[in-house]
C-alpha cells in the first residue's frame, strides 16, 4: 500500500487494547542519590531551546578545541553536531581518568568456563594495551585516519580494547557480531572497504570452545571474490601461547597479533585530534530487505550521547559496578558497555558466555561475586531466565539499584517477574527503547523523575520530541492512544550520520515518508521514520508496538502482535510468545500464536487457557486459530523473534536461510511438528 493511496489510517484501524498497568513510583533512597533528579532538566532541554540544549551534554565530554557552533542544519537531513569542536573517543574513554583514576577496574573480565581465572582490567591497563594495539595498527599494518577496520571478535578484552585502538588513531571501525556467518562478516568488509580484519583463533560459548578463525578465513576469501581482498588479518589467541582453529595461518596476510601486540610493548600513540562529525565507526543493522545499512556514527554528537544517556538513564557513577549482558558486537554493546560507561570511568563486567552456561545461576553468581548494581539485559534474556527457574534468582544476595531493558517490548508479566525476582521490589527499570541508527537511547523513564509503568518504555527523554503520523502523514493528537507510526520530529546528537556510502538510502529510508518538500532547509520539515508502531497514552508515555511489518492485519483490523504476544504471557505456564498472522484462502489473515511454556506446564490446559485469555484481553477479533506449543522460538542472534519464519511454516512455505539464526535447528523441529 503505497503513501497517498492509502484511504486507510492506521490511528482508526490498529486495534489498541492495552490496560494501562498501575505505575510504580521509584524508591526514595534511588531518588535520593540519582545522577539526574532535577525535573528542569524538560524545561532546559525543551524546544525552545533546541539545539543549544544539547552543549550540556557535550560538556560532560573533553575536548581538545570547543565547538564554535552546536548545530549546523544547513543541509537536512544531514545534520552536523558540535561543528568545529574537536576530540578524541579514547581520551574521554580512558586518558582523562588516568590522573585519578589509573587503579580502577574498567573491565572485569569473566571467561565463560568456570575453572578458568577472571582478570581486572584497570583504567592504567587499558590505557597501556590500547596505545599498544594502536601503534600496531598504524605501524604494522600502516593504517591511517578514516581508514576502516573490520573487528571480528568475541566478548574478550580484545574487542574493547581494539575498538578504542581504532578511535585513537581516528581509524572506523566496523564491529561484526562473532556469532554471524563468515559470509555475513564479508557483506560488511566489502561495503565498509576494510583492507585489515582483527579476529581470534577461538572463543567459549555455550559450553564449547568455538573455533572463529575458520569463520574469519571465509570471511576473507568471499571478500577476496568480491573484489575487496584483505591485506592483514590480525590474529588474538583466545588462549596466548596456544591456537585452537583448524584454519592455518596464511603466509603474507595473518599476523599473530599476541606477538604483534608484545613487540609494541610500551608504545605510546599520541591521540587524533577528530572533528566532531568525523566518523568514529559503522554498525551494520539489517532490514527485511535489502542489503545491510552501515549506520555511520560520528565522534563527537555520538559520545555525548552515550555519555549522557548512561549517566542519566543508566544512572552510572564512577564507583559503581555495571554489567550489560549485550555483545559488544551489537549497537547496545558498543554505545552501553564500551563508550558510554567508559567515557564515565566506571567499573564493567565483561562477560565472555552465553548467560545460562552451564546453568541460569550463572548471571547471579558473578552478580553476587562483584557486587554488580547496575544490571542491563534484553527481555529476551529476561524470558529465558525465569522459564528456567522463576523461584532460582531469589536465593541469590542481590544489590541492584537500577535494571535496564531494551531492544523489544517487554511484557508486562515479565517487567514484574523481572522486578520482583531480580530486582526485589527495590530496583528502578529503565525499558529504554531506541535503534542502530539512532546511536542511544531516545524513549525512557529518568528513572529518579518518572513512575515506572510495566510495558510502556516511557516518556521521551530530554531533548527529544516525537510525533506519531498516521499513513497520511497526519500527526495524531498527543495522549490520545491512538496507534500510528513513531517518529522524531528533532535531529539529535547521537543520530547516525548517514548509510555509509549510500546518502540516497539514508534519506529514502528515514527521511521521505514524511517529508513533503526535499529542498526545506528547515530540519521542522525532516522528521525521522523510526519504523515501530506506537501509541502514547495520556500520561505521555510511549508503548511500542513492534516493527510496523509485524502488525496483523484481521478483516480490516489491525493488531498489534506485542500485545497479542503479552496477552499470551498472562497465563501461567507460558515462557514466550510469538503471535503470527497466517493467510488463510477462505478465512483472510488468522492470528496463531506459538508458545513454549515452563518445565512441568500441561500443554492442553495451558493451550486454552491462552485461546481465552487473548480473545478475553483483546476481543473475539484477534480469536487465536491455533496455538502451537514449541520447544523454543526462532531467534536472531540478538534476541529477537523470527516471526516470518513462524509466519512461513504455519503457510507451509519455505523458510528461506535460517543459518544466521542463533537456533537454526529450532526451525526444523518445528515443521516437522507441523507436518505431523
Ligand atoms: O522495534 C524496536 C525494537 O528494536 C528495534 C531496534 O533494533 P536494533 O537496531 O537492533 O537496536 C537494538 C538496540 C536498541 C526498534 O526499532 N526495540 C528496541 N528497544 C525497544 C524496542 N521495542 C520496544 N521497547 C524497547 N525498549
Amino acid at each position: 500500500m503505497s503513501q497517498g493511496q492509502s484511504n486507510e489510517r492506521i490511528a482508526d484501524t490498529i486495534g489498541v487494547h492495552w490496560r494501562e498497568e498501575e505505575v510504580i513510583r521509584p524508591p526514595e533512597d534511588f531518588v535520593a542519590q540519582a545522577n539526574m533528579a532535577d525535573p528542569d532538566i524538560f524545561k532546559r532541554m525543551s524546544e525552545a531551546h533546541f539545539p543549544d540544549c544539547f552543549d550540556e551534554y557535550a560538556r560532560l565530554l573533553d575536548w581538545s578545541r570547543e565547538w564554535d557552533r552546536t548545530l549546523d542544519d544547513s543541509n537536512p537531513p544531514f545534520f552536523k553536531w558540535f561543528v568545529g569542536g574537536e576530540l578524541n573517543a579514547s581520551v574521554n574513554c580512558i586518558d582523562r581518568h588516568l590522573e585519578k583514576a589509573a587503579e580502577r577496574v574498567a573491565w572485569h573480565f569473566i571467561p565463560e568456563s568456570e575453572e578458568e581465572a577472571h582478570e581486572a582490567l584497570s583504567y592504567g591497563e587499558l590505557s597501556r594495551r590500547v596505545n599498544e594495539l594502536a601503534s600496531v595498527l598504524r605501524e604494522d599494518c600502516g593504517l591511517e585516519c578514516g581508514d576502516r577496520v573490520t573487528l571480528y571478535l568475541p566478548m574478550t578484552l580484545e574487542l574493547p580494547i581494539a575498538m578504542l585502538a581504532c578511535a585513537r588513531l581516528g581509524v572506523i571501525h566496523s564491529g561484526v557480531f562473532s556469532g554471524y556467518s563468515g559470509a555475513a562478516c564479508a557483506e560488511r568488509i566489502v561495503d565498509s572497504q576494510s583492507r585489515v580484519l582483527i579476529t581470534m583463533d577461538a572463543y567459549r560459548r555455550g559450553g564449547k570452545l568455538l573455533d572463529h578463525k575458520v569463520k574469519a578465513d571465509e570471511a576473507a576469501e568471499k571478500a577476496q571474490a568480491a573484489g575487496c581482498p584483505i591485506e592483514r588479518m590480525l590474529v588474538f589467541s583466545r588462549y596466548p601461547g596456544q591456537y585452537n582453529s583448524e584454519a592455518p595461518m596464511k603466509e603474507g596476510r595473518d599476523l599473530d597479533a599476541n606477538a604483534l601486540v608484545r613487540n609494541r610493548a610500551g608504545a605510546t600513540v599520541a591521540p587524533q585530534a577528530m572533528r566532531a562529525e568525523d566518523t568514529l565507526f559503522l554498525m551494520y543493522t539489517s532490514g527485511t530487505t535489502g542489503k545491510p545499512k552501515g549506520a555511520q556514527h560520528s565522534v563527537g554528537g555520538y559520545l555525548a550521547w552515550v555519555a549522557a544517556t548512561s549517566k542519566y538513564v543508566l544512572d552510572i557513577k564512577p564507583e559503581d559496578t555495571y554489567w550489560c549482558m549485550a555483545d559488544i558486537g551489537w549497537i547496545t554493546g558498543h554505545s552501553y558497555i564500551v563508550y558510554g560507561p567508559l567515557a564515565l570511568g566506571t567499573t564493567s563486567i565483561l562477560y565472555e558466555g552465553a548467560p545460562t552456561t552451564p546453568d541460569a545461576g550463572r548471571p547471579w553468581r558473578i552478580a553476587e561475586q562483584y557486587g554488580v548494581n547496575l544490571f542491563h539485559t534484553s527481555p529476551t534474556a529476561v524470558r529465558a531466565l525465569r522459564r528456567a527457574d522463576p523461584e532460582l534468582p531469589k536465593q541469590f544476595d542481590l544489590k541492584f539499584r537500577a535494571m535496564t531493558t531494551v531492544g523489544e517490548p517487554i511484557e508486562p508479566e515479565a517487567w514484574r517477574w523481572y522486578f520482583e525476582a531480580i530486582g526485589h521490589g527495590r530496583a528502578v527499570i529503565t525499558d529504554t527503547w531506541w535503534q542502530t541508527e539512532n546511536g542511544g537511547h531516545l524513549i525512557s523513564t529518568l528513572p529518579a523523575l518518572h513512575a515506572m509503568k510495566p510495558g510502556s518504555a516511557g516518556p521521551a527523554l530530554p531533548g527529544i520530541h516525537p510525533v506519531i503520523f498516521d499513513e497520511e502523514g497526519e500527526a495524531i493528537p498527543a495522549g490520545s492512544g491512538k496507534a500510528g507510526n513513531l517518529c522524531i520530529r528533532n535531529p539529535w546528537p547521537g543520530r547516525m550520520l548517514s548509510i555509509w556510502g549510500d546518502d540516497e538510502r539514508f534519506v529514502k529510508t528515514y527521511y521521505a515518508r514524511y517529508n513533503h518538500d526535499p529542498k526545506s532547509r528547515d530540519w521542522r520539515d525532516w522528521p525521522y521514520l523510526a519504523g515501530d508502531g506506537a501509541v502514547q497514552s495520556e500520561d505521555g508515555f510511549y508503548r511500542i508496538l513492534g516493527r510496523i511489518d509485524d502488525v496483523i492485519n484481521v478483516a480490516g483490523h489491525r493488531l498489534g502482535t506485542k500485545e497479542l504476544e503479552s496477552a499470551c504471557l498472562t497465563v501461567a505456564g507460558v515462557s514466550e510468545a510469538a503471535v503470527v498472522g497466517v493467510s488463510d484462502e477462505v478465512k483472510g489473515v488468522q492470528p496463531e500464536a506459538f508458545i513454549a511454556l515452563v518445565d512441568g506446564a500441561a500443554p492442553e490446559k495451558v493451550v486454552d487457557a491462552v485461546k481465552t485469555s487473548v480473545t478475553e484481553r483483546i476481543g473475539p477479533i484477534a480469536r487465536l486459530r491455533r496455538v502451537h506449543v514449541v520447544p523454543d522460538l526462532p531467534k536472531t542472534r540478538s534476541g529477537k523473534i523470527m516471526r516470518r519464519i513462524l509466519v512461513a511454516l504455519a503457510e507451509k512455505r519455505d523458510p528461506g536461510n535460517v543459518a544466521t539464526l542463533a537456533n537454526p535447528e529450532i526451525v526444523e523441529a518445528i515443521h516437522k511438528q507441523l507436518a505431523s
